[in-house]
């Protein structure tokens, strides 16, 4: 069957074409178009994601991306060329979240097709099976699957015992892992979104030293439960900051003293990550680890992560493309609640945009 798919949670609008097959272990999936247009311009003198204008360049993008997607999928001229539609409908931006939904509802009224509402989340969980062009298959996977699910708005640990089966044992107590990374960026004097641009910052100095000269907290490295807490780090660069620039009020023009600054937050902030799904992996006797979300781009957590799971868990990662938001993996777990509801789809006037939508 054909699944058209819509991501419009956040900063990134994006429609994509897939012909999939299968059953929930075995599904496999051929990219027949994807396309995406990203509003971080648009965003960056805000220094993060402004709700109402993400919106109207939801709005602006929706009609131009799906022509061009069906135009490249061929079936532009077709009268009814999909037979399944895949929205987010959270967690996210309320506002961004309603266009895609509206859009769906829409395209699902004249096309006379189903529309599968899709957790933002479970689509990061199948990011690691996509491929951007070409045909892909959902792997094989052992249970129990742990997943860290690391974005500009999560941070969580969760775990399914059996197929899509999810609990979230642990998570952020206040700020998402991303979000820190966005913030210190803005501290740092870098652009939004932050996490790349510290994350390039710290990798200038990495190789030399492995220890930056700044030393930051590691917030609940050691408590018993698998949460994490980012807020208090983030201050902790704040006020960093804000001495060193007593001493020296140009010290934010020391290109070295930023990249040292960066090495140090990325090492507390992915310590904690790494901690604590260690423990998982051991309490929970863990057979594949997921990684997903936009913070799974970054090379050090990357790097962190293959050391802990080791030969006793698998390790999952998105291709770089999928890591951040995209309709891809919005039109992969929509195909798999698709065939575990056995078709069964919600009435479309009760698909409602869920902000603070959870697992
Ligand atoms: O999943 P995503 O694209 O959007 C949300 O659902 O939030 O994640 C975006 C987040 C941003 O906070 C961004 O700074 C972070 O992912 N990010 C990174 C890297 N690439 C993106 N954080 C650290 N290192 C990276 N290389
Ligand atoms: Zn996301």
């Amino acid at each position: 069957m054909k699944i058209l798919s819509i991501e419009t949670s956040c900063d990134e609008t994006g429609i994509s074409i897939m012909e999939a097959k299968g059953g929930i272990k075995d599904a496999s999936f051929k990219v027949l178009a994807n396309n995406a247009s990203s509003q971080i311009d648009v965003h960056i003198p805000y220094g993060g994601v402004f709700p109402a204008l993400a919106k109207r360049e939801h709005i602006k993008n929706l009609p131009i991306i799906l022509e061009k997607t069906l135009k490249e999928a061929k079936l532009d001229k077709k009268e009814k060329p999909i037979d399944l539609i895949a929205v987010t409908y959270g967690p996210g931006l309320e506002p961004a979240l309603w266009t895609g939904i509206v859009f769906a509802k829409e395209l699902a009224d004249k096309w006379k097709v189903p529309v599968i509402p899709v957790n933002h989340m479970e689509g990061h969980m199948v990011s690691p099976f996509g491929k951007e062009k070409g045909t892909f298959k959902i792997l094989k996977t052992n249970y129990p699957v742990l997943s860290l699910l690391v974005s500009g708005g999560h941070t969580e640990l969760v775990l399914a015992k059996k197929v899509m089966d999810y609990k979230i044992i642990g998570q952020t107590v206040d700020d998402a892992v991303g979000e820190a990374f966005d913030k210190v960026a803005r501290m740092l004097g870098l652009p939004y979104p932050g996490g790349p641009q510290i994350s390039k910052l710290a990798e200038e100095v990495r190789p030399k030293e492995k220890q930056s000269p700044f030393s930051l907290p590691r917030p609940m490295l050691h408590t018993k439960d698998f949460n994490f807490s980012y807020s208090g780090l983030k201050t902790a660069v704040l006020y960093l900051v804000r001495d060193l620039q007593k001493e020296n009020p140009n010290i934010l023009q020391n290109e070295k003293i930023k990249s040292q600054i960066a090495l140090e937050f990325e090492n507390a902030a992915v310590e904690c990550l790494v901690h604590k799904t260690k423990k998982a992996i051991e309490q929970y006797k863990i057979k594949t680890l997921i990684v997903a979300g936009g913070v799974a781009a970054n090379k050090h957590l990357k790097e962190e992560i293959k050391k802990i799971t080791g030969k006793k868990a698998k390790l999952l990662l998105p291709a770089k493309e999928l890591s951040t938001d995209n309709s891809l993996m919005i039109g992969i777990a929509g195909y798999l609640n698709y065939i575990k509801n056995k078709k069964k789809v919600p009435r479309l006037s009760s698909i409602k945009a869920t902000g603070n939508l959870s697992l």
